[in-house]
């Protein structure tokens, strides 16, 4: 509790600026799906996970159809909550792992402390993954009023271990969490940041990779493949998980006044990749790699501050474009104008662009520089290079499943059923039948089945770059290297002008003093106990260190 005090303390109090006759700030609400891929929501053309919460969504908001994010969990998360990119924060490669003792680098200030000083009040309910091994890297210290979270085998409430929540399931835990944060939110006083960060998709430990209540698994048993049943059922609970948090804040009259985003932090672990049967068909690749089944990522946005809903947008953006364009949303462009915040970030603003279907200022995303790994991509306008290979090419194909595409397998009256449907029923922001289905096909990729140029892209660590024309092959299978010497050229300048300005990757050999056997076999802020073990609440440790 001591902490918890300490931090009502520090936080920032609403900022009285605001004027009387202001419209009230928009409450945002960010739920970040865990390795989920592009063709595991229905909005996408797969009619085999039943997603209609989200669907709802899509359909009445925002489709970003080509969204980018980072190609793994740490980089993105770090990307999402600072508006930079990974090689500019150290967490370019790989992800944190629960021994290392480092984190995203406290000198960042983080999206919650942004939104804080306009006024708002954060939670995050869900998973961190950017640093534990101090408590001042953990997110009561960086912005955030209240916690929830998943560490390794561990559960957090607020920084106290969570030994009650032992055996609940994840995707449970933090819906009831997210729904009492809206229940208790009082709107009078500011508006409500809230950041759901689910732990489903992800696989568990190899004892029970698939973690699901049974009961939810039967529901699905149109799926053949039973691992891929599994992997369904988490996502169809992390669906449901949206709709009732889409009900919450209908019922706390805050819907109307919010911004939702969904995400996906990363592609899809496909065909066992990670112990995982995602689907990112038909894009090529998978998790933690740069191809597009590894960054292009299922998003969507939906208000009704947009302007201009009920469409698929094509125009490209990146997940570090989050920070800025919320910020404005909030309300914040003065901060924004502050020349060091827009020059220090990578992110862009394209809140006019959801807002207004203007143009998009984002025409180039990098995907990542692995210097580690000998691996790099980069994005400009429709052209695309990647060089090298993560897994020696082990991880570099196209995978399934994708065969149930057929329109007429899709069920549309499970959308309009479902609590966001209702939801957008009752504001009148549903579109027809027709319309879902015409944004439906839209958001749908395709690949070509063949190309009379290009050549296949075989990746080995460092080798030569591939170029793809993304726009109009997708699914990467047409290296136009050869045809287009002089558009590599140009991007392979582009990659080195980036690369000059990165920093380097700052991961560290696990440190065994951060063993849970130490800690009553919790995973926790094992760096704050150096030297100082009196203060371990769990019996005498210090003849360990
Ligand atoms: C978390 O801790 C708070 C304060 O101690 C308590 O009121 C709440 O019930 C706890 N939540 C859960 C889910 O255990
Ligand atoms: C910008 O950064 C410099 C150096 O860090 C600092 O001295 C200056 O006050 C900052 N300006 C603003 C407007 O924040
Ligand atoms: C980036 O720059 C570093 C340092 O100069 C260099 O070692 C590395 O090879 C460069 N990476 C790429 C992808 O150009
Ligand atoms: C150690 O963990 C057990 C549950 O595994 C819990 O009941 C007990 O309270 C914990 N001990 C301390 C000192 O936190």
């Amino acid at each position: 509790m001591l902490f918890l005090v300490l931090l009502w303390l520090v936080l920032p109090m609403p900022i009285p600026s605001e004027a009387a006759n202001d419209p009230p700030k928009p409450h945002i609400i960010f739920i970040l799906a865990d390795d989920l891929g592009f063709n595991d929501v229905g909005f996408h053309g797969s009619a085999q996970i039943p997603t209609p919460n989200i669907d709802a969504l899509a359909y009445s908001g925002i489709i970003l159809n080509r969204y980018y994010v980072a190609p793994i969990c740490t980089p993105s998360r770090s990307a999402l909550m600072t508006g930079k990119y990974p090689i500019h924060t150290g967490m370019q490669h790989t992800v944190l792992y629960a021994a290392e003792p480092r984190g995203l680098p406290l000198k960042e200030k983080i999206l919650p402390q942004y939104l804080n000083d306009l006024g708002y009040t954060s939670h995050i309910s869900g998973k961190w993954h950017l640093g534990h091994w101090k408590l001042e890297y953990t997110p009561l210290f960086r912005g955030f009023s209240s916690h929830k979270n998943l560490w390794g085998l561990d559960m957090r409430n607020g920084t106290d271990v969570a030994y009650n929540l032992h055996g609940q399931y994840t995707t449970d835990v933090i819906t009831k969490h997210s729904v009492s944060v809206i229940a208790n939110h009082d709107a009078a006083k500011g508006p409500l940041f809230l950041y759901v960060a689910h732990a489903a998709g992800h696989s568990g430990n190899p004892y029970n990779p698939l973690p699901v209540p049974d009961d939810d698994v039967m529901k699905l048993d149109h799926i053949l493949h039973y691992k891929r049943r599994r992997y369904a059922a988490m996502v169809a609970k992390m669906d449901e998980s949206v709709g009732v948090i889409v009900d919450q804040l209908r019922k706390s009259n805050m819907l109307e006044n919010s911004i939702i985003i969904f995400s996906s932090d990363n592609g899809g672990p496909a065909q066992g990749f990670n112990l995982n049967f995602a689907s990112n068909y038909p894009l090529r690749g998978v998790k933690n790699t740069l191809w597009e089944g590894g960054v292009r990522a299922a998003g969507l946005v939906w208000s009704p501050l947009l302007e201009k809903r009920q469409r698929v947008v094509d125009e490209t953006m990146h997940i570090s474009d989050w920070l800025p364009t919320l910020i404005e949303a909030a309300g914040g462009i003065p901060a924004l104008a502050n020349a060091n915040l827009s020059q220090s970030l990578d992110g862009m603003s394209i809140w006019q662009t959801l807002v207004h279907a203007y143009p998009s200022p984002r025409k180039t995303v990098l995907h990542n520089i692995d210097d580690i790994w000998g691996s790099a991509a980069l994005t400009v306008g429709d052209w695309k290079m990647i060089q090298g290979t993560n897994y020696n090419g082990r991880w570099d194909g196209w995978y399934g499943p994708g065969g149930e595409r057929d329109p007429h397998l899709y069920d549309w009256n499970l959308v309009l059923k479902s609590s966001s449907g209702k939801a957008m029923t009752g504001l009148k922001m549903l579109p027809s039948r027709a319309d879902q289905q015409r944004l439906r096909e839209t958001a749908t990729v395709t690949c070509q089945g063949q190309s009379t140029q290009g050549t296949s892209c075989v990746a080995t660590a460092f080798s030569a770059p591939c170029l793809f024309h993304v726009r109009d092959d997708p699914c990467e299978q047409f290296n136009l290297a050869e045809q287009y010497p002089k558009v590599l050229d140009l991007l392979v300048a582009e990659l080195q002008h980036i690369n000059s300005t990165a920093v380097p990757p700052s991961n560290q050999p696990d440190d065994p003093r951060a063993s849970p056997m130490y800690f009553n076999y919790t995973w926790t802020n094992f760096g704050d106990y150096y030297g100082n073990i009196k203060g371990a609440v769990l019996g005498d440790i210090s003849s360990k260190f």
